[in-house]
């Protein structure tokens, strides 16, 4: 569902390198990916790529047939929208909405009826454990509680491609494991790819395969001591 083929992206400036070089991969549907690598490696570069939000310098980004870096920025904005959920390293919520309506609010961007699409929030609230905290703004709430809506909030339109980066980085141990879990659950259900970046062997362990971004490029990981 998704292929990537020699990928690279140069940040400019006096420190400016290039952070994915030649980097491809093949993400099939339904499969669930687990990305790791150091700080700094270019995982979040490189979700951003694959989700429209940055343009690579060279390469081809092929989602479902449709290849993105042919794509101007208001049919990426709509593709991302439908068929991409991207849980944000840095959340990235609106902080005049509650956290229900930050989830409910792509929702009725595509055309969901707001009580329909609040209802779907609740449920995934309740999902993460968060159901009591619904009518709380933003500021009102912790980071591990704000990166609870921002996955909710990524898996509410039931996505064909997840992008998580980090999703559990700020929550308890017990608490990441039910994120997981739903996120994996509904992958299954509902038949969509997910590609999760995170520094935890345990999460990184949820996924189908394991791979590693190191120098530009991605590997398969070869265990503890590689
Ligand atoms: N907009 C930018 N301009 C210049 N350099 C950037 C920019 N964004 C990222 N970089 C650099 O590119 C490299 C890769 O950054 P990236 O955020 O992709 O790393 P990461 O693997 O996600 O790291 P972490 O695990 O800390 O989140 C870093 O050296 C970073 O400083
Ligand atoms: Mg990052």
């Amino acid at each position: 569902m998704l292929q990537v083929q020699k990928l690279s992206k140069r940040f400019r400036g006096p420190q400016g390198r290039e952070v994915l070089s030649g980097l491809d991969l093949d993400l099939a549907a339904g499969e669930y990916v687990a990305i790791m690598g150091v700080s700094g490696s270019g995982k979040s570069t490189l979700l951003n790529v694959l989700g429209g939000l940055l343009r690579p310098d060279a390469g081809s980004v092929c989602l479902e047939g449709v290849e993105l870096t042919e794509l101007d920025d208001a049919s990426l904005t709509r593709l991302r929208r439908r068929r991409i959920g991207f849980v944000f390293q840095a959340f990235h919520l609106l902080p005049h909405l509650s956290a229900a309506q930050n989830i409910a609010l792509p929702l009725q961007l595509d055309g969901v009826p707001r009580r329909q699409a609040l209802a779907r929030a609740a449920a995934l609230l309740e999902g993460v454990a968060l159901a009591e905290r619904a009518d709380a703004l933003p500021g009102e709430l912790s980071g591990g509680e704000l990166q609870r809506v921002a996955v909710a909030r990524a898996l509410a339109h039931e996505p064909a491609l997840v992008l998580a980066d980090e999703p559990t980085g700020n929550l308890d141990h017990g608490v990441g494991l039910r994120v997981l879990a739903l996120l994996r659950e509904q992958l299954g259900r509902t038949g969509g790819s997910g590609l999760l970046v995170t520094h935890s062997l345990e999460a990184a362990r949820s996924a189908d395969r394991i791979l590693v971004l190191e120098q530009g490029r991605l590997h398969a990981w070869r265990g503890e001591t590689g």
